[in-house]
């Protein structure tokens, strides 16, 4: 019987708590295949990381193969077929996440190392830990023997918000809105994108908004939301960034019939750097990532993928000794 192996760091946090029982109880695989789960956290998390374990086997998923506790990189990610990698600190209140940069790279370039010498060429890598694409661009310099490629970071979860805002606005259902696309970082500068939209059975959505609703409402409210998540709970969101990694890992296996936002690197469309992990319109079948070049980009959203890319290429810089 087929099998897939799902490295997840980070295990014994909070979005771990969400994502692995996601994974193993949804359908992203749509064979017959078993799951083997490999959980990796630091030393002192391991008793944590017992009792997870405990509670994935009371839950009988008949998809589970085998679980995996670790604090050892090469066990966690040799012979894995995704590497999700949450494991790093989360901000607090009042933080950008790019105050996070120092803390948490040496992390990605401690594990970036160890991917890259015992992961399968085939292996595809998620980043969601903060600042997720610099730390996806600190993986990909020390993964030289990965595909570039095969490194995405996690937009999806602000395309999962600003669906959900937008919705709200034009009381239409989620599934009938399309091409809603989320430029650039994975920050407050990160620019979601309405002008492509569509909404299917709807001809006069674009009457409900206007364009103030759209610079003075929709992109803040999007860009911020992870602030006023932390501001509310005081931690930050864990259960809709899990959810939002399961729909990223789902279109990595199956592709997606919608345009869908991903960091990646490029060479240089849209005459953006290739040098950072940025977030494109993207095609994506089980097999290839596109970006959708001929996206019009107006003055208006060019002037917001200016101020994004700019605010990658400096936290590129803050680390350049870790590249
Ligand atoms: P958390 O503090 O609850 O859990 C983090 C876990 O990582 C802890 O168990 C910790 O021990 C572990 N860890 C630390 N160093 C590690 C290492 N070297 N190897 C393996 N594990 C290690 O945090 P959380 O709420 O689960 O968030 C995790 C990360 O995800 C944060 O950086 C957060 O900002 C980020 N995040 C990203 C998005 C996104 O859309 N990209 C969304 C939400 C959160
Ligand atoms: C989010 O967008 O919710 C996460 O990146 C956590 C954060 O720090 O905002």
């Amino acid at each position: 019987m087929k099998k897939h192996t799902v490295t997840i760091t980070g295990a014994a946090g909070n979005i771990a708590y969400s994502l692995i029982f996601r994974i193993l109880s949804g359908n992203i695989f749509k064979d017959e295949s078993k799951i083997q789960i490999k959980l990796l956290d630091i030393p002192e998390a391991q008793e944590i990381l017992k009792g997870v374990k405990y509670e994935i086997e009371d839950c009988a998923f008949e998809r589970l193969d085998s679980i995996i506790i670790t604090s050892d990189y090469e066990t966690a990610f040799g012979d894995s077929d995704f590497i999700l990698l949450v494991g790093a600190k989360p901000r607090t209140k009042g933080m950008q996440r790019a105050d996070l940069l120092l803390d948490n790279a040496n992390i990605f370039k401690e594990q970036g190392k160890v991917i890259g010498q015992s992961c399968k060429k085939s292996s595809k890598v998620i980043v969601v830990g903060n600042p997720a694409n610099t730390n996806a661009l600190i993986i990909n310099k020390h993964t030289p023997n990965l595909p570039s490629e095969n490194i995405t970071s996690l937009m999806k979860l602000d395309q999962n918000r600003a669906k959900s805002i937008f919705s709200s606005k034009i009381k239409a259902p989620i599934e009938k809105i399309k091409k809603l696309i989320v430029w650039g970082n994975h920050s407050a500068t990160q620019y979601p994108d309405l002008s492509n939209v569509s909404v299917q059975d709807s001809n006069d959505f674009s009457s409900l908004y206007d364009s103030s609703w759209i610079s003075e409402t929709f992109i803040p409210r999007v860009q911020n939301r992870g602030a006023e998540i932390i501001e509310f709970r005081g931690k930050s969101s864990a259960a809709s960034a899990a959810s939002a990694v399961y729909d990223h890992l789902k279109i990595i296996v199956n592709g997606s019939k919608d345009w869908e936002s991903m960091g990646i690197i490029s060479n240089n469309p849209f005459n953006i750097s290739s040098e950072v992990f940025f977030s494109y319109p993207l095609h994506i079948t089980n097999d290839s990532i596109k970006i959708i070049d001929s996206v019009h980009v107006s003055e208006f959203s060019r002037n917001y993928l200016k101020q994004t890319e700019t605010e990658l290429i400096k936290e590129r810089d803050i680390i350049k000794d870790l590249l």
